[in-house]
C-alpha cells in the first residue's frame, strides 16, 4: 500500500495520478499502488458524494490539490466565493500541495471555460504578484504555480515566458510546479528549444512536476503544420518521456502526476503511466549513481 500517511514525506518516492470523478469508487475500494492522488477542487465541490468518498480517501492517501478555478492572471481579481469554497476543502482534505495554473479564466464575474494566456509584463507580474498573495493567504498555506500550454505570443509581451517565471519567483519566492508535456508542446508550438527551456527553468522553486497527453492538429500557421493541443485525453507521448528524464536529471527526484482528463481510459492504464514514471525515475537514479561512483 503505497498511498498511506507515513509516505507522507516520501511523496517523490512514488509517481502519482490525478484522480477523476469515474474513478473514485474503483481507488476507495481497491487502493491502487500510486504515490499520491491530485485532484481538481471544481469537479469534488460540485459532486457531494464523490466529496464524502474524496475525504475519506484523503485520511490515509496523499491527496494534492489542483485547481483549475482560481483565475490568478485575471484583472478582474480572484472570486472570493470559489477562493473560500478552496480553503474549505484544503481544510477537510489536508493535501500535501495546492497547485494551480499561470492563467486567467474569469472575465466580468464569469467563468470562460478555458485556461487564457497573459501577455508577460510588468504589469501582469503585479496582478499575479497581488493575487497570489491573496491566494495564500486566505488558504493558509503555499499556492505553487504551473506554467501553461502556449499557442500564440501575445504581442503585448514584454518578456519571455521564462523571464516572467523567473521574475515571479524572484518577488514571492513561490514554488513552480513544471508540466512537462506542457514545455514540450509550448516549445513545438512556439518554435523553440523544449530542452532549453528546462535547462534554464528556476530550478530551486520546482515543487512538482506533471505528465499528460496531448492531441497533434493540422495547423497551417504552425511551424512544421502541426499545433499539439494540450487534451489530456491520451497517454504521455514519447517526445515528452524524453523531456521528462531530462527534467529529473536538471530538477532531482521531483513529485511527479499522471494527468489523464478526457476520454479517460481504465484505472489500470494510468498505473502503467505511472510505473512507467517511476522506471524513468529509477533509470536516471542509477545513472546519478554510476556517474557518482
Ligand atoms: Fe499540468
Amino acid at each position: 500500500m503505497a498511498i498511506t500517511s507515513d509516505a507522507r514525506p516520501h511523496t517523490a518516492e512514488r509517481t502519482g495520478i490525478g484522480l477523476r470523478l469515474p474513478h473514485i469508487a474503483e481507488v476507495v475500494a481497491t487502493r491502487p499502488p500510486v504515490g499520491w492522488l491530485e485532484i481538481h477542487p471544481e469537479t469534488f465541490l460540485a459532486n457531494p458524494h464523490g466529496l464524502e468518498l474524496l475525504t475519506d480517501l484523503a485520511r490515509d492517501s496523499l491527496v494534492s490539490v489542483h485547481t483549475v478555478g482560481i483565475s490568478i492572471g485575471s484583472a478582474d481579481g480572484v472570486d472570493r466565493d470559489h477562493l473560500m469554497r478552496l480553503r474549505a476543502l484544503v481544510d477537510r482534505l489536508n493535501p500535501v500541495l495546492v497547485s494551480g495554473h499561470l492563467a486567467w479564466s474569469t472575465m466580468g464575474g464569469a467563468y470562460l471555460n478555458d485556461l487564457l494566456p497573459l501577455p508577460y509584463t510588468a504589469e501582469t507580474l503585479r496582478v499575479v504578484v497581488a493575487h497570489l498573495a491573496e491566494v495564500q493567504d486566505v488558504l493558509g498555506r503555499a499556492y505553487v504555480i504551473e506554467n501553461p500550454s502556449s499557442y500564440v505570443t501575445l504581442a503585448t509581451s514584454t518578456m519571455t515566458e521564462l523571464e516572467f517565471l523567473h521574475a515571479l519567483v524572484n518577488e514571492t519566492g513561490c514554488r513552480l510546479l513544471c508540466d512537462v508535456s506542457n514545455v514540450h508542446l509550448s516549445a513545438h508550438n512556439m518554435g523553440y528549444d523544449a530542452y532549453r527551456f528546462i535547462d534554464e527553468f528556476p530550478v530551486d522553486a520546482v515543487a512538482e512536476l506533471h505528465l499528460g497527453g496531448f492531441t497533434p492538429v493540422n495547423d497551417e500557421a504552425t511551424p512544421g503544420g502541426t499545433l499539439l493541443v494540450d487534451t489530456h485525453a491520451h497517454a504521455v507521448a514519447e517526445p515528452a518521456w524524453k523531456l521528462y528524464a531530462h527534467a529529473l536529471r536538471r530538477f532531482g527526484p521531483q513529485p511527479t502526476i499522471i494527468e489523464w482528463d478526457n476520454d479517460l481510459p481504465p484505472l489500470a492504464v494510468l498505473i502503467e503511466e505511472a510505473v512507467k514514471a517511476d522506471r524513468v525515475r529509477e533509470a536516471m537514479r542509477e545513472d546519478r549513481h554510476a556517474h557518482a561512483g
